[in-house]
């Protein structure tokens, strides 16, 4: 059995090798490293496979938050309404832009943004919701775009952990996650579900006007050279990850399937347990399952990790420490206890291996390991 691991991108490579040192290779002898055509031709091939006018790439999913909150001209003291339950890059670039990241509590069965929290937390300086679709599921986004549209607000979607996931509104309307709201941010992070081999990340979106203002950022605010219209950042996705990118994106659909396959084989085995719940499944959204995470009651977490740690077998915590709890983001609006849900869930929840290549005889043991001990 190979060693068990959360993200097992070796595997992976080994099976797109040829075709991955190829492109890397073209790449180099033509030392087009920064805005080659590697980058364009994902591009494009992107907005193809998610059916949306723009992608602009950029060089992480923090900056993709960030260049897009720019380009919809948020301004200081202006309040941003995202989860409290989340990777904290979301609430870092609000609060670094100056804005005022609003905190609001998730669903307990979900881990998503709480619609109704949402709908409490509007104030006449509210200019944005950005739902994160955690895990790999989509929040609820019926809900959340008719809470914009009464309100007048952007909503910026966090795809970094759901690229691919399909969202089905009530009227039949199908849209791959990110493309719903005004603008969508995704990673490109090497344990992303489209991973590179390096940083990277990418907006995209329907609308011309913003795109073109995120593609202005993300190249220091430059029209033309060494003209700036705008204040930028230098966020580019290089070649070498574009060339990989795109390689990739050709089997992210088949990526989806094997971690869905994992995810129904540890659902399977951890089905009606009374101390295990298994992440639930929502009727609108596919899940591309970006994690496949439990929420434990009544068990040790930290001796079944180290238990499994014992037997080979990584597990995570995402996430330990809600974000109204980190010092960093200290604010006197919030307590412990505001946010129950959240809180919960950081004491209760466990991130099992998850990744494109693992195989039933990893399962079974994992699977066997956990039950062994709880039981
Ligand atoms: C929910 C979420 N948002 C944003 C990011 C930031 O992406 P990056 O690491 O590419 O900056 C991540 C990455 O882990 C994430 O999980």
């Amino acid at each position: 059995m190979p060693k068990i691991q959360m993200v097992y991108l070796k595997g992976q490579y080994e099976k797109i090798k040829n075709e991955v040192d190829l492109a890397i290779q073209h790449v180099l002898n033509n030392v087009t490293f920064i805005n080659g055509p590697e980058v364009k031709t994902f591009s494009t091939n992107l907005e193809k496979y998610l059916d949306v006018k723009h992608v602009i790439p950029c060089a992480n999913g923090t900056d993709a938050l960030q260049i897009a909150m720019m380009a919809l001209g948020l301004k200081a003291g202006d309040e941003v309404i995202t989860a409290d339950f989340t990777y904290v890059a979301t609430a870092e670039v609000i609060a670094l832009l100056g804005l005022k990241p609003v905190l609001v509590d998730v669903c307990p069965d979900t881990f998503d943004i709480d619609t109704s929290a949402i709908e409490k937390a509007i104030t006449p300086k509210t200019k944005a919701i950005v739902p994160v679709h955690l895990f790999g599921q989509c929040a609820n986004m019926e809900k959340i775009m008719s809470i914009a549209e009464k309100h007048n607000l952007f909503v910026i979607e966090d795809v970094a952990q759901a690229i691919g996931a399909d969202y089905t509104f009530s009227n039949g309307t199908k849209k791959k996650a990110g493309k719903i709201g005004t603008i969508g941010c995704t990673s490109f992070f090497p344990s992303k579900n489209l991973g590179c081999y390096g940083d990277g990340g990418a907006m995209y979106t329907n609308n011309t006007e913003l795109a073109n203002k995120c593609r202005l950022i993300s190249n220091h605010g430059q029209s033309v050279q060494y003209v700036h219209d705008s204040i930028g950042v230098n966020s580019r996705l290089d070649s070498i990850q574009a060339a990989v990118l795109d390689i990739k994106l050709k089997h992210l659909d088949e990526y989806a399937a094997r971690r869905n396959k994992a995810a129904s084989y540890y659902d399977q085995a951890f089905a009606n347990h009374p101390q295990i719940k298994i992440p639930a499944r929502v009727k609108n959204s596919t899940h591309v399952f970006h994690q496949y995470t439990l929420q434990l009651n009544g068990i040790d977490r930290l001796k079944l990790k180290e238990h499994l740690a014992s037997k080979d077998i990584p597990a995570m915590i995402y996430y330990p420490i809600p974000l109204h709890m980190q010092k960093a983001y200290h604010d006197p609006r919030y307590k412990a206890g505001d946010f129950p849900v959240t809180e919960q869930l950081c004491m209760n929840v466990m991130s099992l291996p998850m990744h494109t290549e693992l195989k039933d005889e990893s399962l079974k043991y994992i699977t066997d390991t956990i039950l062994d001990f709880v039981n």
